[in-house]
């Protein structure tokens, strides 16, 4: 029977009450001004394996190419505009949901947006994937081995989950999902900063997003 506080059956009777709005302008409009192709570029790897690292150099080398960038960083984001979410499973899935939301208008902008979050689960990863065209998503598997970020610990949250004091900690008490075909793997404990984020913009170049070599 449905009573008043029953909404649900009487919203899916309703014609739908918002529609998309058509714009003037559109993602080519906005890269064309920047003389760049939109991309994202999806960075997943376990704590410590050097996301951030890799990131940051990575648009540094681009904006020395006078390419307009914006990095989505999950620490930062749990600052903002995540702070309400957890790192249980639920919370990571809307996390990824988020950040790849966000990127898709920051990909509408004409940007070349670099996320840089564990993103530990592969179907949210694809989600993400799955929100733009085939050639604007790119992941990137930051790969260094479980034993080395822990030696790294550059936080000290290694030391601190395995003393039991952080619940659900990626690759302790939660898990971490690698890619199975990420268009660009970096083994970030056989090479430099410098070196990986060159493999990278080569990749760049050599899908034709970008022609410079800074
Ligand atoms: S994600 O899994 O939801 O994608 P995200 O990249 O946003 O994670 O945040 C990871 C960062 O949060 C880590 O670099 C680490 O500094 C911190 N952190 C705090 N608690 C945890 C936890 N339980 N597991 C992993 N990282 C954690």
């Amino acid at each position: 029977m449905i009573t008043p506080g029953n909404a649900a059956p009487s919203r899916m009777l309703e014609a739908p009450t918002i529609r998309q709005h058509s714009l003037t302008l559109g993602k080519n409009s906005r890269s064309q001004i920047k003389s760049q192709k939109p991309l994202i570029l999806w960075m997943t790897g376990l704590s410590g394996a050097g996301k951030s690292t890799v990131a940051d150099r990575i648009e540094h080398r681009l904006w020395q190419c006078g390419h307009h960038t914006m990095i989505l960083d999950g620490d930062n984001l749990r600052f903002g505009l995540n702070k309400d979410l957890t790192f249980t499973d639920a919370g990571r899935v809307e996390n990824i949901r988020r950040t790849a939301e966000v990127a898709k208008l920051m990909l509408d902008a004409g940007l070349i947006v670099i996320c840089s979050l564990i993103s530990p689960f592969r179907r949210e990863r694809t989600e993400a994937r799955q929100l733009v065209g085939a050639d604007e998503f790119l992941e990137v598997f930051v790969d260094a081995p479980l034993d080395e970020c822990m030696r790294r610990d550059p936080k000290g949250l290694y030391a601190r989950a395995l003393a039991g004091q952080i619940p659900n900690f990626t690759g302790i008490s939660s898990p971490y999902e690698p890619p199975d075909a990420p268009e660009i793997h970096l083994r970030t404990d056989m090479a430099d900063v410098d070196t990986l984020a060159g493999q990278v913009l080569d990749e760049l170049r050599r899908r034709g997003i970008i022609a410079c070599v800074p």
